[in-house]
């Protein structure tokens, strides 16, 4: 009771509050996502994303080079597929060749060590811009699970370490979990985006991999019946539950800062690592309130990751990977 309790005692000077500091972000929390292209040389900046980049072949290995210099162990491999290439049911997906493929082998070659995990999902692949087949307005849930399957096992045998499914079909992580250990993959993992929300944070995400849902007749406008209802609580437990249960070996909620409460009620009620994806969207917003001088990029961008990581993020997939490492010095 006062006065015999002040609490600013613990907030005298720097040294207490260093002694008492609960949360310290370091790069090993880190996930890097990096979006690959077609091409060679290429680095282009998405428009949405300042200082973000679709990196060809050549140049995502200088990039994983450098992360792997500053202590950035880990990076989600997504692709931007040419247009001629995409169909309904993700049929490049497969290809052993194609450029998730030839990218994971690139990290590998270059950075042996660097944990590579890669995006599963149709929707880069997919000419309706959809996780799923698409067939009468609705998306097929088990005959997508089977291409996902079919998709983490040539993952695997580029040589990902691990499986990210971003698709948010009911049972996927099963068939995926049996579809690795037919093929011998035993030690391939499994990051379930578990609990990932119908957000409309996604848009510079979309805009870098051309994804976004083509308007057309019979083609679901969002992705609202696989994604889950923002406003939604329990089912994320149910979800992340389910997909434990079905071999998952790390959980994702994503969006982040927006979905806070839920990462804290998923980290109490679990026992394997909770990745949180901090989005593109939240990462375009600091970026436009930055340039404009409206916030302090840095002191907020720090202030942000700190908060997922208090919430019971173990894992944080952010785009502010570098900036924040930088920063550590
Ligand atoms: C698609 C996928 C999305 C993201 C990761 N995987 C977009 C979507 O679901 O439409 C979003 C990531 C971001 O916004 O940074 N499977």
């Amino acid at each position: 009771m006062y006065p015999l309790r002040r609490n600013r005692r613990l907030r005298t000077n720097d040294a207490i509050r260093h002694l008492v500091r609960e949360t310290i972000i370091t790069p090993s929390d880190f996930l890097v996502p990096l979006f690959v292209v077609d091409g060679k040389g290429v680095k282009e900046e998405i428009a949405s994303m300042p200082n973000y980049y679709r990196l060809s072949i050549d140049t995502l290995e200088k990039e994983a080079k450098e992360l792997w210099n500053m202590g950035l162990c880990a990076v989600l491999l997504f692709v931007k597929v040419p247009e001629n290439l995409k169909d309904n049911k993700g049929t490049e997906a497969l290809n052993a060749n194609g450029l998730m493929q030839q990218a994971i082998k690139a990290v590998k070659s270059v950075c042996p060590d660097m944990l590579v995990m890669t995006d599963v999902a149709l929707d880069p692949y997919s000419s309706f811009g959809h996780d799923g087949i698409v067939q009468d307005g609705q998306i097929l849930n088990d005959e997508t699970s089977e291409i996902l399957a079919e998709m983490s096992v040539s993952h695997a045998n580029a040589g990902a370490d691990f499986v990210a499914p971003s698709d948010m079909m009911d049972g996927r992580i099963l068939t995926i979990r049996e579809a690795l250990e037919d093929e011998g993959y035993l030690n391939t993992g499994i990051m379930s985006y578990s609990a990932k929300y119908a957000s409309a944070f996604y848009g510079p995400f979309r805009d870098a991999l051309d994804s976004a849902p083509v308007a057309m007749n019979n083609v679901p406008k969002d992705k609202k019946t696989y994604q889950m209802d923002v406003a939604n609580r329990f089912e994320a437990i149910t979800e992340t539950q389910a997909d434990i249960d079905e071999g998952a070996d790390i959980v994702m909620v994503k969006p982040g800062l927006a979905y806070l409460d839920i990462v804290r009620e998923i980290r109490n009620e679990v026992d394997v690592p909770v990745a949180v994806y901090q989005v593109s969207g939240e990462y375009a917003m600091l970026k436009a309130a930055a340039e404009k001088g409206w916030l302090d990029h840095d002191a907020v961008m720090m202030e942000q990751l700190i908060a997922i990581k208090r919430a019971g993020a173990n894992i944080i997939a952010s785009y502010f990977a570098k900036d924040a490492v930088k920063l550590m010095g």
